[in-house]
């Protein structure tokens, strides 16, 4: 299928290869690559760059491309760099060969800002998974830098595009929960996630940026309001006794300001430490309570459960980031993770014919810039923490000093 009329192919650079870009180390193949792969099938992606900081990253990578092609039918290749040994500034080799219009940024927390920043520099529209940063002062330089530079940039919240998430988001437009009073969120992933996937780098995150920033930006997104301030405490021992200086679990309370002055406070309970035997990767629920209703979102249970011979029962989450016959049955990648990733491309598609500019995709997409109140609680959460559950205000940047972002 070619690309609509309206849009250009694209050429895209992504940086990163673990788990979240092609499933290293796990069954499957990721996210990042089959919506790209679907995306280059569809037209709307040209050519793919990968830069990795290793070249048997590449190598796995590609392994992971030549099954993912034979299940999807799709015929994406991809350009890897380092082309040998380790190099962590490869994707700068990439940028300095090769014209890209977008780039997507699928590396740890810490390193968002400086990739973002070269990315920007080089005038590349980017896609930067969550969260954008651990501080507002980085987000705010990426959100002028991004601007000044007229560059979108984009941060993969998917959750703005889950079908349950977006149930919620009408209740809240249309009123129908009244004033919104309180949202409890819970969300949990199992062991292996600190210890195994993400052990080089799990002691330089915690799980609240982790996992609750999910829930942080989707309340920004559900309501328009900001947070006022943040109290959070946590839990350290499992994790810490094998050799990886992080929370076990943090639980935190924000207060948030609706446009309407209306306060609510959202409740956070999070883990990365569920036995690895539990049914699913991620446990996770939402609940909103208002002034005229409840609505109660089980995100875990949607309503399977898979029980086989010989394996542990299990529940699946289709929903995400799955592959499913389309309506001629042949596999198709889809999902709110794959809608999320495929909503960049299309946008710079649209961009390079020049019918939009970035400024039009700003009050219509997760930017930069509607990232910094999910950032400002991440920020104000990890200070509570270091001040053993304080009351923190939620840094506001020098944005927006008394009025609100969009
Ligand atoms: N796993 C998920 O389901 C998921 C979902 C959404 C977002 N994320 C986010 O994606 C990011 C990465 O997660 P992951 O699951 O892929 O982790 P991972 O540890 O499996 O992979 C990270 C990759 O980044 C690479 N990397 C580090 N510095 C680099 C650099 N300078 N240049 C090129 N590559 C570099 C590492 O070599 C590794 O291949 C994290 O911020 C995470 O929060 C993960």
């Amino acid at each position: 299928m070619m690309a609509a009329l309206d849009m250009d192919a694209v050429n895209v650079l992504v940086i990163g290869a673990g788990v979240y870009v092609c499933g290293r180390g796990m069954e499957g193949y990721g996210t990042v690559l089959p919506a790209v792969a679907e995306c280059h099938r569809d037209g709307l992606i040209d050519r793919v760059t990968v830069a990795a900081t290793a070249a048997s990253s590449v190598r796995i990578l590609r392994g992971k491309l030549e099954a993912l092609n034979e299940r999807l039918g799709t015929r994406l290749s991809v350009d890897g760099v380092p082309r040998a040994g380790t190099d962590p500034q490869a994707y700068r080799e990439a940028l300095s060969r090769g014209r890209f219009d977008a780039a997507i940024v699928v590396t740890p927390d810490a390193t968002h800002f400086d990739l973002a920043s070269h990315l920007i520099d080089a005038g590349v529209h980017c896609l930067v998974v969550k969260p954008l940063t651990p501080t507002v002062a980085e987000a705010v330089r990426l959100v002028h830098a991004a601007e000044s530079k007229g560059v979108h940039g984009a941060v993969e919240f998917h959750k703005r595009w889950d079908e349950a998430n977006l149930f919620l988001k009408s209740l809240v437009r249309d009123g129908r929960l009244g004033q919104l009073r309180y949202a409890a969120v819970a969300f949990s992933q199992k062991k292996m996630v600190p210890q195994t996937l993400f052990k080089s780098w799990a002691a330089q995150t915690n799980v609240f940026q982790y996992l609750g920033v999910h829930y942080a930006d989707f309340l920004h997104f559900l309501t328009g309001a900001l947070p006022v301030r943040a109290m959070a405490v946590g839990q350290k021992g499992w994790l810490a006794g094998r050799g990886i200086d992080t929370w076990d679990s943090i639980q935190a309370m924000v207060e948030w300001e609706e446009p309407s002055g209306n306060r609510f406070v959202s409740t956070f309970a999070l883990n990365w430490i569920d036995p690895d035997s539990t049914t699913a990767m991620s446990d996770q629920k939402i609940s909103l309570i208002g002034s005229a209703g409840r609505c109660d979102s089980d995100q875990k249970n949607r309503g399977l459960e898979l029980a086989l011979d010989g394996q542990p029962v299990s529940v699946p989450n289709p929903y995400f980031s799955s592959i499913l016959p389309g309506p001629d049955g042949a596999p198709r990648f889809g999902g709110y993770g794959y809608r999320s990733i495929r909503q960049f491309i299309e946008d710079v598609a649209t961009l390079k014919t020049g019918r939009l500019r970035p400024a039009d995709l700003a009050a219509c997409r997760p930017t930069f810039r509607a990232a910094l109140p999910s950032t400002a609680v991440v920020e104000a959460v990890h200070h509570s923490l270091e001040l053993q559950g304080e009351w923190v205000p939620a840094p506001r940047g020098d944005l927006e000093p008394a009025g609100r972002m969009k």
